[in-house]
């Protein structure tokens, strides 16, 4: 009944963990793959190992989470290594997906360059919210530096690429962003990454609840799903139609998941919700959407994807 096709590939669902939560270590991919989840995808790496910011760096709330992590990862190589274990003889099977988030433009570019040159046959995200130059914000929010760098990383890179964004909340940029990713032969949007900089507080002890850049973390959850539902829905209407879109961001039940495929989106990615609940919850959200689709009598997801009603 979930039947997704995605990357010209065939997958039994369209569940999957977002990058960073469950995804660290080989035990936590292991869990993964033994999961109800349609596919999953590794911690974004850099290219050295890194440990991330000082504890308590997330902290679960009631509508979902605050975290500050400083991209803590076990480098590019100990990923790439898992993926190439991992991933199926038939690329057109449920291929495996490799997040990256290089540090800089140079660091993602040879990154991208080491997956090209090996015999890699899964899905890439680049994760756009990286840092880019002091002063300038993050890549993804410099629209003339995501043109430029992905203008040089179509010059080498042939195999299937989507880009993870963060949240937009102008028409304007989403038309600018739009008009610069339809350019290139991308295989997918993944909207929406944390909103950044949120400050959580406790009054009680008067206090920022995470140690990292005094309190400000990105926030994800149910905080985040009207702005992520935005976001894949803008994508949708202005992408070219090759370019498939993810939605993540506040997924939690199988209602959050019909609303983000209703919306336009085609694979799913559930972040504080898993962190939150374990693997276990691809079983639950599973039954919760298939029952949805019961009960308004649809047999597939195509019956409604992207097929939001305006008034
Ligand atoms: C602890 C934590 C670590 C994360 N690390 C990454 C990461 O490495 N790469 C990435 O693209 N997004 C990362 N994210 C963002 C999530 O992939 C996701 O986009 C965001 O949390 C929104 O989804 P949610 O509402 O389901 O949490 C992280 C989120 C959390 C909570």
């Amino acid at each position: 009944m979930l039947n997704t096709t995605f990357a010209n590939a065939k997958f039994a669902n369209p569940f999957m963990n977002a990058s960073g939560v469950h995804c660290m270590t080989i035990e936590d991919l292991e869990e993964l793959k033994a999961s109800q989840a349609g596919a999953y995808i590794t911690k974004s790496s850099t290219l050295e190992k890194r440990e991330g910011n000082p504890l308590p760096r997330y902290v679960d709330l009631e509508l979902g989470s605050i975290n500050s992590m400083g991209l803590p990862n076990l480098g590019f190589d100990y990923y790439l290594d898992y993926v190439l274990k991992n991933q199926k003889e038939n690329a057109q099977e449920g291929p495996i997906f490799f997040s990256i988030a290089g540090m800089s433009v140079a660091e993602n570019i040879a990154m991208l360059k080491k997956i090209q040159e090996s015999y890699f046959s899964g899905i890439t995200e680049l994760n756009l919210s990286c840092p880019n130059v002091p002063g300038k914000p993050q890549l993804a929010y410099d629209f003339e530096a995501t043109e430029k760098l992905l203008k040089e990383v179509f010059t080498f890179f042939t195999k299937p690429l989507g880009v993870k964004l963060p949240p937009y909340f102008d028409l304007v940029h989403f038309d600018i962003m739009a008009e610069i990713l339809n350019q290139f032969p991308l295989t997918y949007v993944n909207s929406v990454n944390s909103i950044g900089n949120g400050l959580f507080i406790d009054p009680e002890a008067e206090s920022v609840v995470i140690k990292p850049k005094d309190g400000f973390g990105g926030i994800g959850g149910a905080y985040i799903k009207p702005t992520a539902l935005a976001n894949v829905r803008a994508f949708y209407t202005r992408l070219k139609p090759e370019i498939q879109i993810i939605g993540t961001g506040g997924i939690e039940t199988g209602q959050d998941a019909f609303e983000h495929l209703l919306c336009g989106a085609t694979m799913l990615q559930i972040g504080t919700a898993l962190h939150k609940e374990g693997p276990a919850i691809f079983d639950r959200i599973i039954k919760e959407l298939e029952e949805i689709m019961n009960q308004k009598g649809y047999q597939s997801i195509a019956d409604f994807h992207g097929k939001l009603k305006s008034l």
